[in-house]
């Protein structure tokens, strides 16, 4: 799929390091609690994001932010992982964002990996974000095949929730979050139509490994085979790099 007649509105940012992108990243999210205080967030796992979610709590619980009536969604889940393994995005978010807040149960919303309850998983994030009007913010990371969440290449872009089939990479990569070797297979995900449909989408990719994957971000057609690539038609899109992951875009 290439979409060529998509407008390009998205914003970028490169900053100076790690530390910098993850306190830009932060501050677009606590602006969103800011305006709306009943903000639907989402978030994803992995390493990219966990500096942005310890400033988030820092500054929330610092500068006695009311995030009581905000919800916080996980972006996604590895398939037959139970919550209790470190390497599960839920391990991840309870415990770099969740706990630290102190939030309540009925305040976050997981996917349970248990795949023969994955349909209804879906149906209940997809029902729960369209009731919340879509979500305030999403922060998502980039794997090195372009994909967001778990929407690996020649996902459709209209897919709200789905179940995916993993990518090679994906399999491959994805070990660095367990401490024995795992099988994964398929993953549990918020759809790039959610991301499109979020009020503001950020994009966090840091670290000369993500260089070459950012370059094909501005550069590729806008296409599902690079599935963040999407990122450039959104209304309200913002892309944070460091330098190192910008090392070799060329910004038109
Ligand atoms: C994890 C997720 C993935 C990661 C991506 C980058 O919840 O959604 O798409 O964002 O694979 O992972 P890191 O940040 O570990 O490089």
């Amino acid at each position: 799929m290439i979409l060529k007649s998509y407008s390009q509105k998205m914003q970028t940012l490169i900053l100076k390091d790690y530390e910098e992108m993850s306190q830009v990243a932060a501050n677009e999210i606590i602006k969103t609690i800011r305006q709306k205080p009943n903000a639907t967030l989402c978030f994803a796992s992995g390493d990219t994001p966990k500096r942005t979610c310890q400033i988030l709590a820092e500054r929330i619980l610092n500068e006695n932010i009311d995030i009581s009536n905000c919800q916080f969604i996980g972006l996604d889940e590895w398939i037959g992982i139970p919550p209790e393994n470190e390497g599960s995005c839920t391990y991840f978010l309870m415990n770099y964002l969740f706990k630290t807040l102190n939030l309540s149960p009925n305040q976050y919303h997981l996917f349970n990996a248990d795949e023969t309850k994955s349909v209804e998983e879906c149906k209940k994030m997809d029902d729960f974000i369209n009731k919340s009007g879509g979500l305030d913010c999403i922060l998502v990371g980039i794997g090195l095949n372009g994909h967001i969440g778990f929407n690996e290449p020649n996902i459709p872009f209209t897919n709200y929730c789905h179940v995916a089939e993993l990518d090679e990479l994906t399999v491959s990569v994805g070990q660095k979050y367990f401490n024995t070797a795992t099988l994964l297979t398929k993953g549990i995900t918020v759809g790039l139509q959610h991301l499109m449909e979020a009020k503001k989408a950020i994009l966090i990719a840091n670290g000369a490994k993500k260089a070459t994957i950012m370059k094909a971000v501005y550069e590729s057609e806008i296409n599902n085979q690079i599935p963040a690539t999407i990122m450039r038609t959104h209304p309200n899109g913002l892309i944070l790099m460091d330098e190192a992951a910008a090392d070799l875009v060329v910004i038109r």
